[in-house]
């Protein structure tokens, strides 16, 4: 297709009359489709539910022989934390097993910081005027949501293909107030960014002007691959020790997405000095986690291998899905000028740009046309969306042929929207 902003005003109208009848079309279709919820299908849940069954009657001591029915092992247990140390890049006793969400974790790693301080620390975060988080764009609405939650002056960096703009951060980190930044190195949410080596070397190297800065590295999608390539990013935790900085870091990841969304196990992981610190606030938290879901995780998952199977029968279910949002998007949207998607190499998301101002619009075509998509805005702090153009879209849930029609009715939301703002500038 030619770019659509060179046609003639009368190619231009006729296509937009075209596109509009066919919107029309797919609107009468009194579709029902939804495109919003990152989380995995029931047909990806199947995969796991030998774990239904585990551990089993009679099952629950641990290799240490404790009592995994009872109170206590609030590290988690070591053979748990064996198996996914390589997968967090620590050694098993850097490793802290929480319940069933990464999510909590890093929730209570902020308030804690907000109330306590962390390592190095000379005050409790919440004692500076306005503490200040970067926020990596587009990126993780619940992010945003728990630093909106207690304040935090949020700081939007552009992502670049391979993690923030490294020179932005630099200068940004000089202040003080700024405590801390959300990172998702690999297949990020909803980017698909994978952080280069020489992004994480200079975030492990860069001087901050708070000396208890915190990387919250959150590894959601690990070993999320869509393509048999499985990509690599660099090790935060030595990268931050090798430059001096060994306590920078908070890592954090989950089996969300990888055995039970509702009932996996999340993981902290980080240097000794804030293993403790984590420890010794959430032992006033819990008196311990759910050992036998760590139980069960192991005899179901055996070891790293059994992991790497069970994310490839993932991949299986969910890689046709992202095909078919990219063959409907580029069929329709590709060479037109009219918007930019990524291509996901893992993940859960396809990160979409319409024209700017056009993102709301998109919406709610979508909408109208019984195609319910996130929010626009939602990738961004507060919701706001300066540009208002970045869409998220979520194909994992919904069956691959309700994915294909929604993905050709997206296509023809965003070429309908983008269409319509043309010709109201030539107006
Ligand atoms: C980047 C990211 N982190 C964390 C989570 C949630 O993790 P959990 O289920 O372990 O709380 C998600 C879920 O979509 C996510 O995209």
């Amino acid at each position: 297709m030619t770019l659509i902003a060179e046609m003639s005003s009368a190619d231009h109208q006729t296509l937009l009359a075209k596109i509009r009848s066919e919107y029309e079309a797919f609107r009468a279709q009194g579709h029902k489709l939804d495109m919003t919820r990152g989380k995995p299908s029931p047909e990806q849940l199947d995969l796991s539910n030998g774990m239904l069954a585990l551990p089993g009657n009679g099952d629950y001591l641990t290799e240490a022989n404790e009592d995994a029915r009872n109170y206590g092992g609030l590290q988690g247990i070591a053979e748990a934390r064996a198996l996914f140390a390589p997968v967090l890049g620590a050694p098993a006793d850097q490793v802290i097993i929480g319940d069933n969400s990464s999510l909590a974790m890093m929730h209570d790693s902020i308030v804690w910081a907000l109330l306590k301080g962390v390592p190095g620390s000379a005050a409790p975060w919440s004692k500076e005027s306005a503490p200040a988080f970067l926020c990596p764009v587009p990126g993780y609405d619940r992010h945003f949501a728990i630093l909106e939650e207690y304040g935090f002056r949020m700081i939007p960096v552009p992502l670049t293909g391979q993690g923030p703009d490294m020179d932005l951060v630099e200068k940004l980190v000089e202040d003080p107030a700024v405590k801390g930044m959300w990172c998702v190195p690999k297949y990020a949410n909803p980017s698909g960014e994978i952080y280069s080596d020489e992004v994480t070397k200079r975030l492990a190297s860069m001087k901050t002007g708070a000396p208890d800065f915190r990387i919250f590295w959150d590894n959601a999608y690990a070993l999320h691959h869509l393509t048999e390539k499985k990509h690599e990013v660099a090790n935060i935790l030595e990268a931050c020790e090798a430059a001096g900085h060994p306590d920078r870091a908070f890592v954090y990841a989950s089996t969300s997405k990888m055995t039970l969304a509702g009932a996996g196990l999340a993981f902290f992981a980080s240097s000794a000095a804030n293993v403790k610190w984590y420890l010794a606030r959430a032992g006033k938290r819990t008196i311990g986690p759910d050992k036998l879901n760590q139980i069960r995780h192991v005899r179901f998952l055996k070891d790293i291998a059994g992991l790497h199977k069970l994310m490839d029968g993932h991949r299986m279910l969910i890689a046709p899905k992202f095909a078919a949002v990219e063959m409907a998007l580029e069929s329709r949207l590709g060479g037109t000028g009219l918007a930019a998607w990524t291509k996901p190499e893992g993940g859960y998301f396809v990160s979409l740009d319409t024209l700017e101002g056009m993102g709301s619009r998109v919406v709610a075509l979508a909408k109208d046309a019984g195609l319910a998509l996130t929010p626009a805005g939602a990738t961004w702090p507060s919701g706001k969306d300066p540009k208002d153009s970045n869409l998220r879209l979520a194909p994992t849930f919904p069956k691959l042929n309700d994915v294909q029609v929604a993905a050709e009715g997206i296509a023809l939301c965003v070429l309908l929207a983008g269409l319509e703002k043309q010709e109201a500038a030539k107006a």
